[in-house]
């Protein structure tokens, strides 16, 4: 039988599926569904910065009685925000007591501040890894590119300093030069990044003249944009790939691979179609892999890589091909 184990962020996984975070990796019963069902390691749903500072504020603002007093105030204001850390921390603690698997706790930072001490705190309750997710949607017209740059880096740096465990970062793609950026990264000594975050967006229901969310769920033609920066980086960076968004079947876990990711997280999929699917996607790659004489992963991961294919077709050519083709057909 094929061998489906890697490696991810120095941890073993037996196999590349990964629990995004989500819902699904919320409480310590879907947890454990989620390694039940076959999943390699679990990424807890993110705890967010922001909603740490929130409860605080809003606790602090319902103790009207005590808003004169500066110190009940603070007091108030720390307590809930250490409880809401608190319902996170019994979680990493939980969750490693009663999972196999890795766990990797999840933080959605907005700058380098009070959540290098949180993440601290996670560590020391037994997380494997940190998945840091950071996420600037750069709408200010007086801030250019390097200033967004630089925020990411420095928060990138600045968690590396502190934490002594391992260290990935969930991103986006919106950088006017993503090659760079993640060579960065590398020079920062990042150990893994997952390629990419897919954030909630803004839709209009014309018939309600309202706005509303746009669908949640990634749909199955959306895993090429991270395929594709997994080939091209993952020659050029020591960190792991993990790729993530639009990953529905085998097939495309196993064109991630081929690629050069070292895992992949699923989100969408598990949302849609029940934790069953996970079976039916290892048993694809085993399948795939029995036929194509493959023992292991590592035969073959990074085998259409940028390193290994032409590297052409991941590049520009593939584009100006198709458009000759089209207008050859027009003809
Ligand atoms: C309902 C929902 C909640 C999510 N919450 C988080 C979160 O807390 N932190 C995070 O990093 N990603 C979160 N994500 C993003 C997923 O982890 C994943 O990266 C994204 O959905 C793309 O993967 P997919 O195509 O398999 O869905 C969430 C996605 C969904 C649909």
């Amino acid at each position: 039988m094929a061998d489906l184990s890697t490696s991810y962020l120095g941890l073993k996984l037996k196999n590349p599926l990964i629990a995004a975070s989500s819902p699904l990796t919320a409480t310590l019963d879907n947890l454990k569904r989620c390694e039940d069902a076959g999943l390699g390691a679990v990424v807890l749903k993110s705890i967010f910065e922001e909603q740490i500072e929130a409860a605080g504020e809003k606790t602090a603002d319902h103790g009207e009685a005590y808003s004169a007093h500066t110190d009940a105030y603070e007091f108030l204001r720390e307590a809930s925000k250490e409880r809401h850390i608190d319902a996170y921390l019994a979680l990493v603690e939980d969750a490693k007591q009663a999972l196999d698997i890795p766990v990797i706790a999840s933080i959605n930072c907005r700058s380098n501040g009070k959540w290098i001490e949180y993440a601290k705190r996670f560590s020391a309750v037994g997380a494997d890894a940190i998945e840091l997710n950071h996420y600037v949607v750069a709408t200010d017209v007086e801030v250019d590119g390097a200033e967004v740059e630089k925020e990411y880096l420095s928060l990138v740096k600045s968690a590396r300093k502190a934490l002594n465990l391992p260290l990935s970062l969930k991103m986006g793609p919106a950088f006017s030069s993503l090659a760079n950026m993640l060579r960065r990264f590398d020079e920062a000594q990042i150990d893994g990044v997952v390629l990419f975050n897919r954030f909630y967006n803004p839709d209009i229901n014309i018939d309600r003249m309202q706005m509303v969310p746009a669908s949640m769920l990634s749909g199955k033609d959306e895993y090429t944009l991270s395929m594709r920066w997994a080939a091209l980086m993952s020659p050029q960076v020591r960190y792991d790939i993990c790729t993530s968004t639009g990953i529905w079947d085998g097939k495309t876990v196993i064109k991630q691979l081929l690629a050069g990711a070292k895992c992949v997280q699923l989100c969408s999929v598990l949302l849609k179609q029940g934790l069953s699917t996970v079976f039916k996607i290892e048993s694809e790659i085993g399948q795939w892999m029995e036929e194509n004489g493959y023992e292991s992963i590592d035969e073959f991961r990074g085998k259409l890589s940028h390193e290994h294919a032409d590297p052409m077709t991941w590049e520009r050519v593939q584009y100006v091909k198709s458009i000759l083709d089209a207008d050859t057909r027009k003809e």
